[in-house]
């Protein structure tokens, strides 16, 4: 069993296990579980998740601004694996009034909190608010903000009043190297983007190629301070690195 009182117990056995059990036992807990999927290299936790659960749940955020290659890979993957995959979308209402006001890129002049609050974060509270454990792909090695992320954990931002919310992130103890030789030895299809330089991808206006040496997160909205690099999805991260 696993439940908010006893996760910080269920983390500390999965330490030392490996991503595939670990999502195991949480799919023997939560077969519902919602697996989100960026279209990146957490490939690799939703090929491995539909294989140990063919009935799985993916969803992606659509915001409206990834990469045109993000959304051929995406559906490449569902076609491929025969994914059902939920993809969320922004109030129109509020993208409407939003870019009305301020166009299609303030977030270079004012911060991307308020477009990735309607493009991302509102979207997947409403999901959220209907699930009891949701899984990503998030690793301590992808950056600053990410060096504490447990495998296991209660979501206390985006549970809804009154129900508990717990949160998988089955790939932290591994590193990029140990994600990347998993889609090799599978050969799992990957995100075009990969060969151009592009590590993390995210949205198509705040995501760059980087450079030799670049850690894998800074070309995210490489304009801001690598600690305010969360867009909410996982805002988790920042408050505990406040604890
Ligand atoms: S982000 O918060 O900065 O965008 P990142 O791109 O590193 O996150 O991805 C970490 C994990 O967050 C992904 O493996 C995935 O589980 C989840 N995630 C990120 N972006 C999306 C998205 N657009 N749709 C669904 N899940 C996402
Ligand atoms: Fe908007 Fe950029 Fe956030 Fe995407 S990553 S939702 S374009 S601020």
């Amino acid at each position: 069993m696993i439940n908010a009182a006893n996760i910080a117990e269920m983390n500390d056995k999965f330490q030392s296990m490996q991503p595939r059990a670990i999502l195991a036992e949480v799919f023997s807990v939560f077969p519902q579980a919602a697996v989100s999927f960026s279209g990146a290299e957490d490939v690799a936790l939703v090929v491995m998740a539909k294989k140990l659960n063919p009935a799985v749940r993916v969803f992606t955020l659509d915001t409206g601004r990834l990469h045109p290659e993000t959304y051929r890979f995406i559906e490449q993957v569902r076609e491929q694996y025969s994914l059902e995959i939920e993809f969320l979308y922004p109030d129109t209402a509020a993208v409407q009034a939003f870019t009305r006001e301020k166009g299609l890129y303030s977030f270079y002049r004012d911060g991307h909190e308020q477009c990735c609050g309607i493009r991302k974060t509102e979207p997947l509270r409403r999901k959220l608010a209907h699930v009891d454990a949701w899984i990503t792909g998030q690793r301590r090695d992808q950056s600053p903000t990410r060096a504490q992320v447990p495998v296991a954990q209660v979501d206390s931002v985006f549970a809804a009043q009154g129900r508990s919310l717990l949160k998988f992130n089955p790939l932290a103890n591994w590193s990029s190297q140990q994600v990347w030789e998993y889609i090799r030895m599978f050969e799992l299809p990957y995100n075009a983007l990969h060969d151009r330089g592009f590590t993390s991808i995210g949205c198509e206006p705040c995501t760059k190629a980087i450079g030799p040496n670049q850690h894998e997160r800074e070309g995210r909205w490489w304009w801001e301070e690598a600690t305010a690099k969360e867009c909410g999805l996982h805002k988790i991260n920042i408050d505990s690195l406040a604890d």
